[in-house]
């Protein structure tokens, strides 16, 4: 529809109709099948308020879609169309690694592919929008949405956030396959309070502007159509009311005009917050904050026409909001075609296509991140190797997706471990006897969890599983322990006070030990873990997240020695809970410590040394790498902006298998009008090399590298002492020195 049409639509539209364009409910109001993914009694809406509802969240499917987008139609005065968001986090119905481990990918492209992937299959679903890039800034590993997060980079994080961005929407959202993404959560929701979910969150201006906004910036500018607030307060102002970050920062900084939704009943919460002593009056916070949407609560239905009636709220506002709904399902094409790509044809034929399963193979196998491989424990020698017992809860799982997810059969399309081994073994003739045993629960105690599912404990089981499970081990060569924290356990409302493995699991490892020390552990997690004994008990530890719907195909590809893991740190995991929030890139202070316990009144710990058992962009394969020194072509950088540096290393492969390694740069500021953090990733590049070959890794260096916000809250770069660092993970000291004049 031309902007002319959209206008004189918009100018027919009663204050109602408006109103209503603002709404958003859950599909399982027109849908029993359809999941929630917030609370439901609270909503008690009337037909009439439904009848002028803009859009629906939480339901797919193309027919049935199709269904409640010809009744609502009908419903609706001027029949606009609806618009259906879902939350396709990592994938629709073929599943790909949580968004922590395609962090770990270090691979936009890859990045972009999936969500591309994830937009044909949710867009021939019926979908319209996704609630995704997650990009918040995740430090504490308490908070169990680390998983939805690319980790504790905001660099990478925006370069991935912007990739995803581009993958749903392409160049034109109205293409056929295509999705809006909404980039969340707006802001600084991963900073919450001792990483307890929906915490308030206490930021300085400094830390708002140059470590937790940037990520937003970059996928807003990548084109993201939506953007939805956050649950907490930033700086004692909830989000969803925030007038500053929301008009100031978010519209006329980073220039986004595009919709603003509100996350799951995020209004109606402020009357809990306290900052509004009923639903009326926290509608009218959100609507002068510029809230366009508001999700599953009924302030802006039930308030708005008073508030406008009384002159507390211009009626402009709403007429902001809803014309910028209106300009959303233009830009879809849904006034001309109100189904947009809704295909039972096309789902047949995309979703879980072999096209997508091997994009979601490949991606797994991008993040696993192996840690430590003494005595080249892995990759299975399957000369040597005549026996290897397969150990943990995760060798039968298909619960290996993450809580964002909602896969028809996932018991009949994900591929288990158990599942994916057996059919490598037989696939490829491999002479190698395995034997499974699950060895232990996944929880201590009987769990409900919040996907309503209680999951077992019976400590005689408990007790007959690890004694099978020991048995299996005794006579293997090899065991490939299969363990760590349970899918249920990680995304949202999932906050956790202690970051372990069950101890269930860690005695089935110490038992198995016992008799058997040849011990691989794969660690399936959403977040950090405490790994300082399941690294003292194995001879290989691999980080493999929650790897989606290729789970056991990727594994067995892995430790056969097909492919070698790829994958390098999003997150850094400390030796205990008690040293979160972890990140690399810390400030300095005036007592440094030197990483041991025999010095006094210094920064860190009494009772743990401080420092990290892996650090951010830590990860091997199966060869090694050397890297030569850094050299620049010029020492000194302009800030005028003027010139570049380019700063060059030659690695080498020097291990006898070909390999990948993903070179990581980082710059430091020595010296500043505020302090300046150790170090911060501003480049990588993964390099693939054979064995003996050489390669020379070229990173431009520009000014924009080292703005900040200064002591004046400026954003510019200030002259000074620099270094640059390139080298395998963020502890790298492989520098050189320059200047910026
Ligand atoms: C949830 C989440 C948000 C999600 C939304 C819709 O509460 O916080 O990430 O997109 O509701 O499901």
């Amino acid at each position: 529809m031309t902007n002319e049409k959209l206008r004189e639509l918009f100018n027919d539209l009663s204050l109602d109709e408006k109103i209503g364009q603002l709404l958003q409910v859950a599909g399982a109001l027109y849908d029993e099948d359809a999941l929630t993914t917030g609370a439901m009694d609270y909503f008690k809406i009337t037909n009439e308020e439904l009848d002028t509802v803009g859009s629906i969240l939480s339901v797919s499917g193309a027919e049935k879609l199709k269904k409640i987008q010809d009744e609502c139609m009908a419903k609706q005065p001027h029949h606009i169309p609806q618009i259906f968001m879902l939350d396709i986090i990592n994938g629709f119905e073929t599943i790909y690694p949580v968004p922590i481990a395609q962090g770990a990918t270090f691979d936009p492209d890859m990045a972009e592919r999936l969500a591309s992937m994830a937009a044909r299959e949710g867009a021939a679903a019926g979908v319209h929008v996704t609630f995704s890039p997650m990009v918040d800034l995740v430090r504490d590993a308490r908070w169990g949405r680390c998983m939805e997060s690319t980790g504790e980079d905001s660099y990478l994080n925006g370069v991935l956030g912007a990739a995803m961005v581009r993958g749903y929407q392409g160049s034109d959202i109205k293409e056929k396959g295509k999705l809006a993404a909404c980039v969340k959560h707006f802001a600084g929701y991963g900073g919450a309070e001792a990483g307890r979910d929906y915490d308030n969150v206490e930021l300085s201006e400094h830390t708002l502007r140059d470590e937790f906004l940037p990520a937003y910036e970059a996928s807003i500018k990548a084109g993201a159509k939506l953007v939805m607030t956050s649950f907490n307060t930033l700086n004692r102002v909830p989000s969803s009311a925030n007038k500053w970050l929301m008009r100031n920062v978010l519209r006329d900084e980073m220039e986004f005009d595009g919709v603003l939704i509100s996350d799951y009943a995020a209004i109606k919460e402020m009357v809990n917050h306290n900052i509004a002593r009923n639903e009326a009056e926290a509608g009218g916070l959100a609507i002068k904050a510029g809230v366009d949407i508001e999700m599953m609560s009924l302030c802006y239905s039930r308030g708005l026409q008073e508030l406008i009636k009384e002159g507390k709220v211009d009626p402009k506002l709403v007429d902001e909001s809803c014309w910028r709904v209106l300009v959303l399902k233009n830009e879809l094409g849904l006034f001309e075609n109100p189904y947009k790509d809704a295909s039972s044809e096309d789902e047949a034929k995309y979703i879980l296509c072999d096209e997508h399963r091997k994009l979601a193979k490949e991606a797994a196998i991008k993040s696993f991140v192996l840690l430590k491989n003494e005595d080249n424990a892995l990759p299975i020698d399957q000369k040597s190797t005549k026996k290897i017992a397969v150990i943990g809860p995760y060798v039968e799982t298909h619960d290996v997706y993450g809580s964002w997810t909602f896969p028809s059969k996932p018991e009949e399309t994900c591929v288990s471990l158990r599942q994916g081994i057996e059919k490598y073994v037989d696939s490829h003739k491999v002479n190698i006897t395995c034997s499974f045993a699950e060895g232990s629960f996944f929880y201590d105690r009987p769990s409900k969890m919040k996907n309503g599912v209680t999951y077992p404990y019976n400590e005689a089981k408990q007790a007959e599983m690890i004694e099978a499970a020991v048995k299996e081990a005794k006579t293997a060569d090899k065991v490939v322990m299969c363990i760590g924290e349970h899918a249920q356990q990680t995304g949202e409302a999932t906050s956790r006070a202690e970051i372990t493995i069950s101890k269930g699991q860690l005695e089935l490892l110490r038992r198995v030990h016992e008799v058997n020390d040849n011990i691989v552990t794969l660690v399936f997690t959403g977040r950090p873990l405490e790994l300082e004994e399941v690294t003292k008990l194995s001879k290989a530890v691999m980080i493999t997240w929650l790897p989606g719907t290729e789970a056991g195909n990727a594994v067995s590809e892995v430790i056969f020695g097909d492919r070698e893991p790829e994958g390098r740190l999003s997150m850094s995991f400390p030796y205990k809970t008690g040293q979160e929030p972890c990140y690399y890139n810390r400030f300095r202070t005036g007592r440094p410590n030197n990483g041991t316990l025999e010095q006094f009144y210094v920064n860190g710990y009494i009772d743990q040394i401080d420092r990290m058992l892996y650090v951010f962009g830590d990860g091997k394969g199966y060869t090694e790498f050397e890297y030569g020194e850094v050299l620049l072509d010029n020492t000194k950088l302009k800030t005028d902006g003027s010139n570049t540096l380019t700063a060059s290393v030659t690695i080498k492969n020097v291990g006898n298998r070909k390999g990948s390694e993903i070179v990581q740069m980082y710059l430091s500021d020595l010296y500043g009008s505020v302090v300046r953090p150790v170090k911060s990733l501003r480049g990588f590049k993964k390099v693939t090399l054979n064995p003996g070959e050489c390669e020379t890794v070229s990173f431009a260096i520009d000014e924009s590298m080292l703005r900040f916000h200064d002591i004046n809250m400026e954003y510019v770069s200030e002259p000074g002492e620099c270094k640059v660092y390139i080298g395998h993970n963020s502890d790298t000291e492989n520098g050189a020195d320059f200047e910026l004049i």
